[in-house]
């Protein structure tokens, strides 16, 4: 089977490529502006990578679509802090140059794999996000904070709208807050461009103070990196086409914890890997002293992951304090101050 996968230095693009190296029969091409996250995988066979911009590789993307089985363009931006500050760029990556490759992978009837997001349920007051069920309830317009989930809402409808159509196959899957090892670079995290997690730790390494947004009383299901892999494994592996036209929550509704909680065992464990060492504290922020009029928060999101037990045969089986010790362990090894 041959894969492209544009985004193949990113957090879940590093992460599947080195999975996918593994297995036999399988062909990755991989895409990225960097490699730095690629060290593992770079030197395999199995590996053809170029570094490249999705903006501007068009002849080699189109080129790749054409020879592949598989198309996981998993190029975006993702962090809310750039939602509200920088909506256009979201918008031009996340939203216009992925359409780009969607076109592609529908003029050559292939096959794609496409990350749509559990923020596109936005603000939905149901218990559990279902796929197919659950109404998705976003903020009025000048609430950028919203422009990356209605626009990866549209790709979803886009590409719906192909497959019913019979220009392609699909499989959406919805990562629900995934966390692990390169989440986000602590550079992003120092600008404030990084998720929840990532901006903790810099904290932590950095001795600056853990910043809670609106009493941190908001709830996220963080979801440990390998469990997601292993459920992007089984739709890759999909042969037998059952798996084309679903859409997948890919989630762990066992970790539902609020930022408050986050930061407790995020604390507790960095005492434990280096006592005494921070010297910071945790404070509190309103949502606009922190993101700006722009934001708008989600209280609580819990995904209805059924779908995926039933077809997958997946199951989340790692627990939040072995996810954050795992993925804060990662950056204190590689941290050089
Ligand atoms: C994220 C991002 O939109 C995407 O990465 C992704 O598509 C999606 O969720 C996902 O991974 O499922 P969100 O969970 O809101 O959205 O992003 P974070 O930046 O990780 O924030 C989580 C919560 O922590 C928010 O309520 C935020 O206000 C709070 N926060 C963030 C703090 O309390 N302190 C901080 O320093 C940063």
């Amino acid at each position: 089977m041959k894969i492209l996968i544009l985004g193949a230095n990113g957090f879940i693009g590093n992460a599947l490529v080195r999975e996918l190296c593994n297995k036999k029969d399988i062909t990755v091409y991989g895409l990225d502006l960097e490699r730095d996250n690629l060290g593992h995988s770079i030197e395999s066979p199995n590996f053809h990578f170029v570094e490249g911009d999705i903006n501007i590789s068009n002849e080699w993307i189109e080129y790749q679509i054409k020879k592949c089985d598989v198309i996981i363009p998993l190029v975006a931006i993702a962090t809310p802090n750039v939602y509200v500050k920088d909506p256009l760029n979201i918008f031009q990556l996340d939203f216009e140059a992925n359409l780009k490759i969607v076109k592609w992978v529908a003029k050559y009837n292939k096959r794609i794999i496409f990350p749509s997001t559990s923020e596109v349920y936005g603000m939905s007051s149901d218990v559990n996000f279902n796929e197919y069920s659950t109404n998705l309830v976003v903020g009025p317009v000048h609430k950028s904070r919203w422009i990356y989930s209605i626009s990866k809402q549209l790709l979803d409808r886009v590409i719906i709208a192909h497959g019913e159509k019979g220009d392609l196959e699909y499989t959406l899957f919805r990562p629900f807050n995934w966390i692990g090892p390169n989440l986000d670079s602590l550079k992003q995290a120092q600008l404030g461009n990084g998720r929840v997690l990532t901006i903790f730790i810099h904290n932590l390494l950095y001795n600056k103070d853990i910043v809670l947004v609106n009493g941190g009383l908001q709830s996220r299901c963080f979801t440990y990196l390998d469990d997601g892999l292993s459920a992007l494994i089984k739709i890759i592996n999909d042969e037998t086409g059952k798996l084309n036209g679903k859409i997948f929550n890919i989630g762990n509704p066992n970790n539902n914890n609020s930022i408050k909680e986050l930061a407790e065992i995020l604390l507790g464990e960095f005492e434990t890997l280096q006592p005494n060492k921070y010297s910071g504290k945790v404070i509190h922020k309103t949502q606009k002293e922190f993101y700006g009029t722009g934001y708008e928060d989600i209280p609580v999101r819990v995904p209805d992951i059924q779908e995926a037990e039933n077809l997958l045969d997946w199951k989340p089986v790692i627990d939040i304090k072995d996810a954050v010790v795992r993925t804060l362990r990662s950056y204190v090894d590689n941290f050089e101050d």
